[in-house]
């Protein structure tokens, strides 16, 4: 099959890949928080598709994209008294929130869970084209599994060429990492993966949150966002996440560049090293950066919309530099900041404090 990207501009393409969702077929969707690869949410062997084509484990859940608040009844057995709130003030947006499922909702897409995540989109693309389907839209992101996510139709096109008919382009996405899950079931919300909507944002509109979302995939002993098990978002060569305050982490990578990093106390990457110490990447705040070839930045320390904008593309691109190992700064977690160290921790192999 030849892939091709289309322009969401023109009608015609979002009437075409309106027509493969309802014949059961996959698109490469845009939306704000990053691309997905969707399907008919309400056919199981649409959705058997997304998890072959990304490499997906079938224990891992999807979530449904509706375009309107009234579509969730369709797939919701429960709603829950947040429910309305949380809707008015963030949907729609990077917000997915996950409720007692009907049995409309196939297996597949659940995980078997009795449960289902929700959301409301806020790309005009993603919501013309959940209107013209008829149906609720079932997406994860449209990447190859255990890769950075994609922020751009070019990305998809990359990771998907030959497995999806259509990449539908509705430019880069504007915030670049992916939806806050919130668990509503229970009597506390649960932040089961921090993204786009932030801690501060919801407490401030609920009072009480709790976060039931471990940033090392090693302090994973029960997870209850299945994906959150995994390793993620990692390029090629290994990640070293360096955490600690800029200035620090900073100094740290400059050294080791400079000087060839040396061990990293994991048999991987000292392998690697001891072929060449001085194969070393990184990727690092503007502010604290400096001149080489090395280097790629993806926006000020201070500056966590810019990390979550870039972060994906800058893991994309340090991929096609031919580099043994990645050192990576991590922002404080806090606000957008929380999202992009959390994305940054799931990618690395070790996290280095310094
Ligand atoms: O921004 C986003 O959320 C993007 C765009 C395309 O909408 N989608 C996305 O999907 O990131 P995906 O499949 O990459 O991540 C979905 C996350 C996983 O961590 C999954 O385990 C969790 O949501 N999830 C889905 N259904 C769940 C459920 N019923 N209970 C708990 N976690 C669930
Ligand atoms: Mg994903």
């Amino acid at each position: 099959m030849e892939t091709k990207i289309l322009d969401a501009n023109i009608e015609k393409s979002i009437e075409l890949c309106a027509d493969v969702i309802k014949s059961g077929g996959l698109i490469g969707v845009p939306t704000e928080t990053v691309y997905g690869l969707g399907a008919n949410a309400l056919s199981s062997d649409a959705v058997m598709k997304i998890f072959t084509t990304k490499g997906r484990q079938p224990d891992n859940p999807l979530i449904v994209h509706v375009a309107s608040p009234s579509d969730v009844g369709l797939v919701v057995r429960e709603i829950p008294a947040v429910f309305e709130i949380l809707t008015k003030t963030f949907w729609p947006g990077p917000l997915t929130l996950v409720m007692k499922k009907t049995d409309a909702v196939p297996d597949s897409v659940s995980a078997g869970l009795d449960t289902v995540a929700v959301r409301m989109p806020e790309h005009p693309v993603m919501l013309r084209l959940i209107e013209k389907s008829g149906v609720p839209i079932a997406a994860p992101s449209a990447n190859i599994s255990g890769s950075p996510s994609p922020t751009k139709a070019q990305h998809v096109f990359n990771d998907l060429f030959g497995k999806i008919p259509y990449v539908l382009d509705g430019g880069d996405c504007r915030i670049g990492v992916e939806s806050t899950v919130v668990d509503i079931t229970g009597d506390v919300a649960q932040i089961l993966r921090p993204g786009g909507v932030t801690y501060e944002e919801l407490v401030k509109v609920l009072g009480a949150v709790e976060v039931f979302a471990p940033l090392n995939s090693s302090d994973v002993t029960a997870p209850r966002s299945p994906g959150m098990k995994y390793r993620h978002y990692s390029p090629k060569a290994p990640v070293i996440a360096v955490v600690g305050p800029a200035e620090k982490s900073a100094e740290f990578i400059r050294t080791n560049i400079v000087g060839g990093c040396k061990c990293a106390n994991h048999s991987e990457i000292d392998t690697r090293l001891a072929e060449n110490p001085k194969k070393i990447a990184a990727l690092m705040f503007d502010d604290y950066s400096f001149d080489n070839p090395a280097v790629v930045c993806f926006g000020a320390c201070s500056d966590h919309k810019a990390q979550a904008a870039n972060l994906f593309d800058s893991l994309r691109r340090l991929d096609s530099l031919d580099y043994n190992v990645i050192l990576a700064q991590v922002p404080e977690q806090k606000g957008l900041g929380l999202a992009v160290a959390n994305r940054i921790l799931k990618a690395a192999t070790v996290v280095e404090n310094v």
